[in-house]
């Protein structure tokens, strides 16, 4: 048994009603992974496993909005899957582009707010168009705020804030004295969101892949080997039961 699986199979599924209600995480931070694996278990395109990937987004986003998760943060596109096959990154930028555009009016209607986390300058223009349109439509919803991290490196997001507060520095913009881990933070591309609270990683694999490297300093990790496409409801609320059988000290006794 892996230091970090809970075993499941014992505990049933909780209902929302038998979460606790004061100790749902704030900030929940999502490495959607094993799209590919699950699609190639089918015998179906590694395309395939991506499009039912945004569904289980979809049950993720309805049900992060009625536990009363605040922020939800999902590793949509590393700035190293650039790398992947080309027919792969076109399908997948479709896929954002599609999706992003059939599911607006209803992530609006929801009062979920979108914001990109990334580094905007290499996004190819027509998906950073349909992103800053989300961002411009939803920019006065407070119910979710969701994140979608695209073209988004957290070295690259470290090394970006330290280039800008060198910057500041040099023009006597910022006192390097006053320079504390708090205000850094307002540096990186999460500004304005609390750190996240609970890191979740399905497809069986234990890393973090550059994800929030900065922010997850002191979050709960929970990795599951269900595929991303079958991380549904069910396990979204298992997990967030494991969630709440922690003890989080933050290096306090
Ligand atoms: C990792 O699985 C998954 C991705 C790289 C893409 C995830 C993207 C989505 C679910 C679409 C999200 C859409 C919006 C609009 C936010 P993998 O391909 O690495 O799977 P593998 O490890 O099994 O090969």
């Amino acid at each position: 048994m892996s230091l970090f699986s809970p075993v499941f199979s014992s505990i049933m599924t909780p209902t929302i009603k038998e979460l606790k209600k004061n100790n749902i995480p704030e900030h929940v931070a999502i490495i959607m992974d094993g799209n590919g694996r699950w699609a190639s278990k089918r015998k179906l395109p590694r395309s395939a496993g991506h499009k039912a990937g945004v569904e289980a987004l979809r049950d993720i986003i309805t049900t992060s909005i009625e536990l009363g998760i605040k922020f939800l943060t999902v590793y949509s596109f590393s700035s190293e899957n650039w790398q992947r096959p080309e027919d792969e990154v076109n399908f997948l930028l479709n896929l954002f582009l599609v999706s992003l555009n059939e599911e607006l009016g209803s992530l609006d209607k929801n009062g979920v707010r979108v914001r990109l986390i990334g580094e905007r300058k290499e996004v190819p223009s027509e998906i950073l168009k349909a992103f800053e349109n989300a961002e411009k439509k939803t920019r006065d919803n407070d119910n979710l705020y969701f994140n979608i991290a695209f073209n988004y490196g957290s070295r690259q997001e470290i090394i970006n804030a330290i280039k800008k507060i060198c910057k500041e520095a040099s023009r006597n913009d910022i006192d390097l004295e006053q320079l504390d881990e708090r205000n850094f933070s307002d540096y990186l591309f999460t500004k304005g969101c609390p750190d996240p609270d609970f890191l979740i990683r399905t497809s069986g694999e234990y890393r973090v892949s550059n994800f929030l490297l900065w922010q997850i300093a002191y979050s709960e990790f929970y990795f599951i080997k269900t595929l991303w496409p079958d991380f549904k409801r069910k396990d979204f609320l298992r997990a967030i039961y494991y969630y709440q059988r922690r003890n989080r000290r933050f290096g306090r006794l």
